[in-house]
């Protein structure tokens, strides 16, 4: 049976010690690029469009603040490019989007703090924003026709609408046994599924955008791909997987779980290349990229602590592996149980720190800006 990712898929919620909001925090400093390119984007449009009202949009919003640090990007952008053409700035329409099972209720009762903030780090060049929810894949059209000036996203856009078909059989045969994403043992078939399924959804994404899209918009995707055309880095993002699935093959040799259990499950999620995403945006024919980046930030940037840097690998390991849990483990526990999932994580972050204990762990992070073609 295909896992169908929107009726399963949401980060932990809440602000407690395992919710997504607790444990993944970007730091501006930490997040400088996007940030630029963030702005830059939208001053150009609204020099462009100057509309009376802006209306941007946040695709894979989740519960945390990290869409509010880019979000005073925004601000920032239609502020300067006001001043620039002596032009009275307009009012913000914020679509907020995530899937049907995210924390809403947490993103909104969190508003009040961001405006409040905003309010003060902006002073007089605060701009009045008013914030809408709305549920939904990105997969599938979210606003009316050419309604939407500027869309974002962080952090959201390596997830699939669902798990790659054809990686387990009809009749239970695993094409991936023993792994639960792409990884040096995975034979050549695994790859080209996941990379059909990515092609079909990023398609999807891009046809859907370009509708709701206005003339002239743009869009600012931050996302986590891989920096060489195989899926063979042993300190990228696409690593981490390889060794949750050694954590869960240590759980099969203690017969905690069955390897039915793990050669049954594959990650629906995919990290492409940049040569991958410039291939499918020029294939759908939509969009330009009017700029793409790379970055390559330690596995553990998101965390919340501040001090990281000076943590000791085994400290380390337990902040990526909760890191990883807020992200990760209610789609696990779908298929695994909850039962397991202390276990689990507490095996991760061990084998986590063993291997950046030799190696430091890095994601590979691209920031890609697209314009709506005419
Ligand atoms: C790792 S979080 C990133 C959240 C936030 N943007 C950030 O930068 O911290 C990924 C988010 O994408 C959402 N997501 C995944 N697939 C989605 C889809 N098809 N449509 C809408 N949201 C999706 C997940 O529910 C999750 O909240």
């Amino acid at each position: 049976m295909t896992l169908k990712v929107d009726e399963v898929l949401s980060m932990v919620g809440g602000t407690g010690e395992n919710s997504y909001a607790f444990n993944n925090n970007i730091d501006k400093g930490k997040f400088g690029r996007p940030k630029a390119i963030v702005k830059q984007n939208v001053l150009e449009l609204y020099s462009l469009l100057h509309p009376k009202n802006f209306v941007t949009a946040d695709l894979g919003c989740s519960s945390g603040n990290n869409s509010f640090v880019l979000f005073s990007d925004i601000v920032d952008g239609i502020n300067e490019s006001c001043d620039k053409l002596s032009l009275s700035p307009p009012e913000i329409h914020l679509f907020l989007n995530d899937l049907q099972g995210n924390d809403f209720n947490t993103v909104f009762r969190s508003l009040n703090e961001h405006k409040e903030k905003l309010k003060k780090e902006k002073g007089e060049k605060f701009l009045p924003f008013y914030p809408v929810g709305v549920p939904g894949s990105f997969f599938t059209r979210l606003f009316p026709k050419n309604t939407v000036h500027f869309v974002y996203s962080t952090l959201s856009l390596q997830w699939l609408s669902e798990v790659p078909r054809g990686l387990v059989s009809e009749d239970g045969v695993a094409l991936n046994p023993g792994n639960i994403y792409i990884s040096k043992t995975s034979p050549p078939i695994v790859p080209k599924l996941y990379f059909e399924q990515y092609k079909r959804d990023f398609t999807m994404f891009l046809k859907h955008r370009a509708e709701e899209i206005c003339s002239g918009g743009r869009m600012v995707l931050t996302y986590i791909g891989r920096s060489v055309p195989d899926h063979s880095e042993s300190v990228g993002n696409t690593y981490i997987w390889s060794l949750f699935s050694r954590a869960l093959n240590e759980m099969v040799a203690k017969g905690v779980i069955k390897a039915k259990d793990v050669d049954t499950f594959n990650m629906p999620l995919y990290k492409p290349s940049m040569e991958e995403v410039k291939l499918v945006t020029q294939m759908e024919g939509s969009f330009d990229i009017v700029e793409a980046e790379m970055m390559e930030p330690f596995w553990e940037f998101s965390s919340k602590t501040e001090d990281w840097v000076k943590c000791d690998s085994v400290k380390t390991g337990v902040l990526i592996a909760k890191e990883m849990r807020a992200t990760a483990e209610v789609l696990l526990a779908a298929h695994f149980g909850e039962a397991i999932m202390d276990d689990l994580f507490s095996r991760l972050a061990e084998i986590i720190a063993e291997h950046i204990s030799k190696e430091k762990g890095k994601h590979v992070m691209f920031t890609v800006a697209f314009q709506k073609r005419d």
